[in-house]
């Protein structure tokens, strides 16, 4: 009997099980919530996307492979959009971007955020136009400053004086007057990890509205006269479910916007606030609709602009991980499975902390299926890492596998399309997964895997 089999062992546990785990009735069944919309178990056992079976896709592309469900991603698109009809919606490159992806986002109508050269450069590749960019970053080069207002970017979200007097100089140079949003931190302390909360008063970005800087740096715009300023932007952090903290950074923000209007007689049209909105990473997790999103963020905006007696300005968020994530799973190979009598049972995958750092990084926790088969066995509680030289390559604390896991089965991990090929890396020289887009019962490789052979060509020693 393996360590930690449900019922079997579950007195032995202790703490080590997570309250919030509860053994699951049928270990094939699948949670739509964690799932994007047309993953389905096929009455074979195996999962199917856009039509696919994980079977047909592991023999074609390998594992382990990012496995893209385009028509979900297409949907959350739409959904944002309809929801924020009205507003701008800026799809944040950094949680997941490659050209296929820059093209679907044009297609459906968003704008993207970009926040260095390299993102700049893929979006440029791939005909993205610059005017429907936002550029941001805390220590944007000259380099970089001066391809974003060559290649004309929309909007450049200044974050330091540093960077306003670089802009300033380019601004003088080229002739051009770039549009700013001026990054503004609100103290906000949201409820998430510790790295990914970025609006308390302690970090690097953004000029702090309880200091001051952040008066100080929008009247030294408007005064100098060169830079365009459009208006104000927060972002409060990432994986965000209560919408209290959105509320707390638009009153401020506000505030700062009336502050603005009756020191220097001048009303910004636009407010950004950001991205962060959280999503579904195991059944613990109850996101929000982008209708109920914008219904709240709607409601703010307009009742303190009435209360500041300010016109509503033209609002912009910033999702990346509401929109890519759930659309993603990451599909593994199970390569050898070990109990470790009376503490738990390791699954390792084909994969890891080089194709997902999230759980080593942040904590974080994901859910996984033995997807290429259905099993009748009893729910084993288990815990998939990968196989890196690091006993904090995890993959997944804490999910119910069948107890018949082996090696060969394909596993599928949801929830991965966010932060997980955009932080890869390429750590025990293990090459990154490609990404595969299914859709209509075809597959096809949008970011083709990386080589042995590419990894040596890098090093010219
Ligand atoms: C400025 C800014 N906007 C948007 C985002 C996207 O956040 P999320 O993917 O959580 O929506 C980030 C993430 O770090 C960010 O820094």
């Amino acid at each position: 009997m393996r360590a930690h089999e449900a019922g079997a062992l579950h007195g032995d546990l202790g703490t080590r099980e997570p309250a919030w785990l509860r053994t699951p009735d049928d270990v094939n069944a699948l949670v739509p919530q964690l799932w994007s919309r047309t993953v389905t178990r096929a009455d074979t056992g195996d999962l199917t996307v856009g039509g696919v079976s994980v079977r047909t896709l592991a023999a074609e592309h390998g594992t382990p492979a990012y496995v893209l469900d385009e028509d979900d991603l297409r949907a959350r698109c739409r959904d944002f959009a309809a929801a924020f009809a009205g507003a701008d919606v800026y799809y944040a490159g950094k949680s997941f971007l490659c050209k296929a992806v820059v093209k679907i986002i044009h297609e459906e109508g968003l704008f993207l955020d970009v926040c260095t050269g390299g993102e700049l450069a893929v979006a440029l590749a791939a005909g993205f136009p610059a005017e429907r960019m936002g550029f941001h970053g805390n220590n944007k080069s000259m380099a970089e400053l001066s391809r974003a207002v060559e290649a004309g970017v929309g909007r450049i979200i200044v974050d330091s004086l540093d960077e306003i007097d670089r802009l300033t100089s380019l601004a003088n140079e080229t002739g051009k007057r770039p549009s700013v949003l001026l990054r503004v931190t609100v103290g906000v302390e949201a409820h998430t990890h510790e790295f990914i909360a970025t609006a308390h008063e302690d970090q690097k970005f953004g000029f702090s509205l309880a200091g001051g800087a952040a008066f100080v740096a929008a009247a030294k715009i408007i005064d100098e006269g060169v830079l365009d300023l459009k208006g104000l932007h927060s972002h409060i952090g990432s994986q965000i479910f209560d919408t209290s903290g959105f509320e707390v950074a638009a009153r401020r923000v506000l505030e700062l916007q009336a502050q603005i209007r009756d020191a220097r007689g001048i009303e910004l049209p636009e407010l950004d606030l950001g991205g962060g909105f959280g999503i579904a990473y195991t059944t613990q997790d109850d996101p929000s609709t982008p209708g109920d999103l914008a219904k709240r963020i709607n409601k703010i905006v307009d009742s303190e602009c009435e209360l500041a007696d300010l016109r509503v300005p033209r609002l912009s968020i910033e999702p990346g991980r509401a929109i890519v994530g759930p659309s993603v799973f990451t599909l593994y190979e199970v390569g050898t499975v070990k109990d470790v009598d009376g503490i738990r049972t390791y699954v390792s995958v084909d994969g890891g902390m080089s194709d997902n750092i999230r759980t080593a990084l942040y904590d974080a926790s994901y859910s996984a299926t033995v997807a290429g088969r259905r099993s009748s066995a009893e729910p084993l509680l288990a815990r998939v890492v990968g196989k890196h030289c690091e006993s904090g390559d995890i993959v997944v604390k804490d999910e119910f596998l069948p107890a018949d896991v082996q090696p060969g089965d394909l596993l599928a991990v949801p929830g991965t399309g966010a932060y997980c090929r955009s932080m890869a890396s390429n750590y025990n020289h293990v090459p990154r997964p490609p990404v595969v887009a299914v859709r209509d019962g075809a597959s096809r490789v949008i970011v083709r895997r990386e080589t042995e052979e590419d990894l040596l060509t890098l090093d010219v020693g």
